[in-house]
């Protein structure tokens, strides 16, 4: 038995959505755990000062979008080839785009499931390439309370993220014999940018009323950086094709 089976020593993780909000805490969080990371995202600035954030050697950041139409598969591959195969893949680039159904178009609708639901197919099939991951390894995708209940104006974002807890299940089942486990992990408002353009949205007060509805208050991105390094860990072994809440309370209601 390992003596500390929550520990990420040494372990190599590529983190999407690392240029703000869950995906930058994430990849601060595991570097501190002793991960190696890959940083991804589109904006390389931003990308720039989360890598001044992480702690220890042999992190880098990749410029990627999701919504460019490269081929993932051959990016990753090409990624693994020049470091080490992954032990782990945290996908946390994602979009809200909060409309009210009369005026949500199909291209807003399209863009939602292109960045939230095909890029994590995309990542999955790219991910269990021979060589780009190890054998024990871990994938956990960004899902949200939204997967199982909703908002007004959220239409396209509940129902990618409950494409995501569906994709999570169906990949857990196929690619158990391959040593790699497939988790979500599903946030109720975490204060990140997504949260404040939402606020800009609804206003203050609507705002206020969403922040009563957690009993535990509002989350931090950290509460979510805890539970993937639960997920990615050899603690988490035997935990595959779950979606794990993480909403300070807002679900029990
Ligand atoms: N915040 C919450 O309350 C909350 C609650 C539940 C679930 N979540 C989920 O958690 C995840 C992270 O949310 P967050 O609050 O951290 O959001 P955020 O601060 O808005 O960050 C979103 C990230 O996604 C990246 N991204 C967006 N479109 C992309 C594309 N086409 N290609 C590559 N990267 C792209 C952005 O980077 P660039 O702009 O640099 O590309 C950014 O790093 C999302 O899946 C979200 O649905 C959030």
């Amino acid at each position: 038995m390992q003596s500390n089976p929550f520990s990420l020593d040494g372990m190599s993780i590529l983190v999407t959505g690392a240029s703000s909000g869950i995906g930058r805490e994430v990849a601060v969080w595991l570097s501190r755990q002793g991960a190696r990371i890959v940083a991804v995202a589109r904006d390389a600035q931003r990308l720039e000062e989360t890598l001044s954030q992480l702690h220890g050697e042999g992190h880098s950041v990749e410029v990627f979008d999701f919504l460019g139409g490269s081929d993932v598969s051959a990016w990753l591959k090409a990624l693994s080839r020049n470091g080490s195969p992954f032990d782990g893949l945290v996908h946390a680039a994602g979009v809200q785009l909060p409309l009210p159904i009369r005026a949500m178009g199909l291209d807003h609708w399209e863009t939602i499931f292109a960045t939230n639901v095909t890029s994590g197919f995309s990542l999955i099939k790219a991910f269990r390439q021979k060589g780009v991951c190890r054998n024990p390894s871990s994938i956990v995708m960004l899902s949200s309370v939204m997967a199982q209940v909703a908002q007004p104006a959220l239409i396209g974002y509940c129902a990618s993220k409950g494409a995501v807890e569906s994709m999570v299940r169906a990949a857990a089942l196929e690619l158990a014999r391959e040593g790699i486990r497939v988790n979500a992990i599903a946030p109720g408002v975490i204060k990140t940018e997504m949260a404040q353009k939402l606020e800009g949205l609804v206003g203050e007060d609507a705002m206020a009323a969403i922040e009563r509805k957690h009993p535990l208050g509002l989350g931090h991105p950290l509460d979510v950086a805890y539970a993937v390094n639960y997920l990615l860990s050899p603690a988490a072994r035997w935990v595959t094709g779950t979606s794990l809440v993480v909403d300070g309370g807002y679900l029990a209601e």
